[in-house]
């Protein structure tokens, strides 16, 4: 078994993790090999629980078995205290000959720092550069090396590329198991983004519901430029959050924050100020259009139902690529297109 095939086996395991669970720390996985024998595989199961590291050592039948042994692990062994302590002194005293790491911990409290523990412990560490943490928690490492939150887009539409009526008018296309599946994708971001259109023709709730969910909901935002917000009656002292270039509608309220530069500059903002690691754009058109246009998304959902409206109505957002992925889940056909030019992602 050569270092590739075991750290394959350390992301194997690190999927067994749940998402919802795990939110939103990384999922991460690993291995104990000695003498081309696999000893012991682990994961990271919840947040504020034992990383995987700790977990893999747990299932050793002797914990004697880590002597002379060398640890798989698909992201960097952290190296700050934290809620359960740091990974790398744990391991520094276990007395492994050697740690492969997949992928360094992007996130600046340990960056580098596991590695640096560990090697001071006379330990061999070599890093592979391996796409197993990213593939698994692309949130997380996008955040963390570009300082933004991951962007995904999200439209329902008929089966003719219509995403309503017209502006005014809420239309309901998904049926209840593909809403299910929206909720789901709803419970992996931390925050749901709408445009203002969206909130004065649907008004909608933007929480989960049709799942248990292991952590606070989303924080909801809405896109608001002019401030058409500020005359409605309505409670978004709750997690809401509006950005506005409105100076006045700013000054007024806690859960306003006027914005600067765009939607980059709010990007920047809630990366930086609020430590939204992902976001979930959920319309309408408009805004999906800008944000296409200025790049700045990660990945794109549509779900394409059976339903029909007349081809006269708003369009969706179409793009010149062919999706990724593409299931059928309820009503709906869900294709899900990623940013290939995105920074740092082949
Ligand atoms: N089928 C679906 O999945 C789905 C999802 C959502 C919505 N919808 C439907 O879509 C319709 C509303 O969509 P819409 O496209 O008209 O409006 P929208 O995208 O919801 O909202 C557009 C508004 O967002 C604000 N905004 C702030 N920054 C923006 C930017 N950089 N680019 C563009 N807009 C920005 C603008 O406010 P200012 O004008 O003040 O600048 C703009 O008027 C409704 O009928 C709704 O039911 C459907």
């Amino acid at each position: 078994m050569n270092d590739l095939t075991l750290m394959a086996l350390a992301g194997k395991t690190a999927a067994q993790a749940n998402k919802d669970l795990t939110f939103e720390n990384p999922r991460v996985g690993a291995v104990i090999v000695k003498d081309n024998v696999v000893l012991a595989t682990g994961y990271h199961h919840q947040f504020g629980q034992e990383h995987a590291e700790m977990n893999t050592f747990h299932q050793l039948k002797d914990p004697a078995q880590v002597i002379d042994a060398t640890m798989y692990v698909t992201l960097e062994p952290c190296s700050t205290h934290g809620k359960v302590g740091s990974c790398a002194q744990s391991m520094a005293k276990w007395g492994l000959r050697r740690v492969v790491i997949g992928s360094i911990d992007p996130n600046p409290s340990t960056n580098g720092h596991g590695v640096a523990i560990l090697k001071q412990a006379g330990i061999q560490v070599d890093v592979l550069n391996t796409e197993h943490s990213r593939r698994l928690n692309p949130e997380f490492h996008y955040y963390f090396e570009h300082r933004l939150p991951y962007v995904q887009l999200k439209l329902a539409t008929s089966k003719n590329g219509i995403v309503s009526d017209n502006a005014k008018t809420r239309i309901k296309l998904t049926n209840h198991k593909a809403d299910i599946d929206v909720h789901q994708e709803r419970a992996s971001k931390s925050a749901i983004l709408i445009g203002s259109q969206t909130f004065l023709t649907d008004w909608p709730s933007l929480t989960v519901r049709y799942l248990a969910l292991h952590h606070p909901q989303p924080l909801r935002i809405v896109l608001d430029r002019r401030g058409r917000l500020q005359n409605i009656k309505f409670d978004f002292s709750n997690r809401w959050l509006i950005y506005t270039e409105n100076h006045a509608f700013a000054e007024k309220h806690a859960y306003v924050k006027e914005s600067h530069n765009g939607l980059i500059g709010v990007l920047n903002d809630l990366a930086q100020q609020q430590q939204i690691q992902s976001i979930m754009v959920e319309g309408g058109p408009s805004l999906i259009q800008s944000f296409i246009a200025q790049d700045l998304w990660n990945e794109y959902l549509i779900y394409r139902t059976d339903k029909l409206l007349l081809d006269s109505g708003l369009a969706s957002v179409t793009l010149q690529q062919n999706p990724d992925e593409m299931l059928t889940i309820g009503n709906a056909v869900k294709l899900r297109y990623f940013n290939h030019l995105e920074k740092g992602v082949s």
